[in-house]
């Protein structure tokens, strides 16, 4: 069914406009985005539209998801861009808040989140996950969403979002759906805007690396560190002469996709994940091994 994209800027016009979906027993599928949006973002539309009977998309630039010195401020906005996409692919409404309306003041209650958010992102953004899940769940309570959708490029955040709905019965459906990438494998992202073209170029290392990953254990290698070493040392090599050129790792791990433990031997299922600077942006992606896949 072909529909017009209607844009709604407070919780209260949101509800109104879904109370007749909702009134019809339409299933509502919840795609939250902080805007700028690539295919990645699109992807999830695309799945919120074939699963649901219709799609909301939040576009919210979170403030309390940002640790100090990182890059709220600078972050892409780009609105007008946004609602196109959005109204090209057939998404039904967009709520765009602004922050006031989200955060009112006086706000003091936030999601503590567990031990699955304390690992990889949580040590180097600690408070990150606290802001995500809490927005997540102001989103999901807002929407009275069946179900939302997250991508796999954010594999933690997405378990962060799980746990919370298990542990504290929110009545959603989380659906992971797969990372998209530029040709050349970069995954999508808000933060490729920041790169310059040498930084742009250098970024292909990361998933060069993971690819490595993925070759080294189809050949049979099941130790951890035999894999971890060869895609510190590629990652290490991308760089350049200066700050503009530096290329730093915060992580690379093989761990458990259920608790991401590190594991020290590639038994089962195992996610790749690795968050690298690429001169003054930070990256993150992650892939899945299976070694018991010929
Ligand atoms: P944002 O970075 O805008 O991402 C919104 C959703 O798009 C997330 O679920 C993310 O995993 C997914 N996504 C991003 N890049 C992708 C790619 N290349 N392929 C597939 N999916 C991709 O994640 C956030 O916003 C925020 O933390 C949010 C959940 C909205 C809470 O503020």
């Amino acid at each position: 069914m072909p529909s017009v994209l209607q844009l709604v800027t407070t919780a209260a016009q949101l509800r109104e406009a879904l109370e007749p979906l909702r009134r019809a027993g339409r299933k509502i599928g919840l795609v939250p985005t902080m805007g700028a949006l690539h295919e990645g973002h699109i992807s999830l539309v695309r799945a919120a539209k074939a699963q649901c009977d219709a799609t909301v998309v939040t576009i919210f630039v979170n403030p309390s998801q940002f640790g100090q010195g990182e890059d709220l401020a600078k972050y892409p906005r780009t609105l007008e861009a946004d609602l196109a996409k959005l109204a090209a692919c057939g998404a039904d409404l967009v709520l765009a808040p602004a922050s006031d309306d989200v955060y009112r003041p006086g706000h003091t209650t936030w999601v503590e989140v567990g031990a699955v958010a304390e690992r990889l992102e949580g040590k180097f953004r600690p408070g990150h996950f606290r802001g995500v899940a809490t927005i997540v769940l102001k989103l999901f309570n807002m929407s009275r969403a069946e179900v939302a959708f997250f991508g796999q490029k954010d594999y933690q955040q997405a378990l962060v979002i799980q746990q919370m709905v298990e542990d504290l019965n929110v009545p959603v459906e989380v659906r992971i759906c797969p990372i998209v990438r530029e040709a050349d494998g970069l995954a999508m992202s808000s933060r490729n805007a920041y790169l310059g073209p040498a930084a742009r170029a250098r970024a292909t290392v990361l998933w060069k690396s993971l690819e490595l990953a993925q070759e080294l254990v189809g050949r049979g290698e099941r130790n951890a560190l035999a894999v971890l070493e060869p895609m510190r040392q590629m990652i290490g090599a991308a760089g350049a002469q200066g700050a503009a050129g530096e290329v730093r790792v915060d992580y690379v791990a093989l761990v458990d996709p259920q608790t991401l433990e590190p594991v020290c031997e590639i038994r089962g299922r195992t996610l790749a994940v690795l968050a690298v600077w690429i001169g003054k942006t930070r990256l993150i992606d992650n892939c899945f091994l299976n070694p018991d896949e010929p």
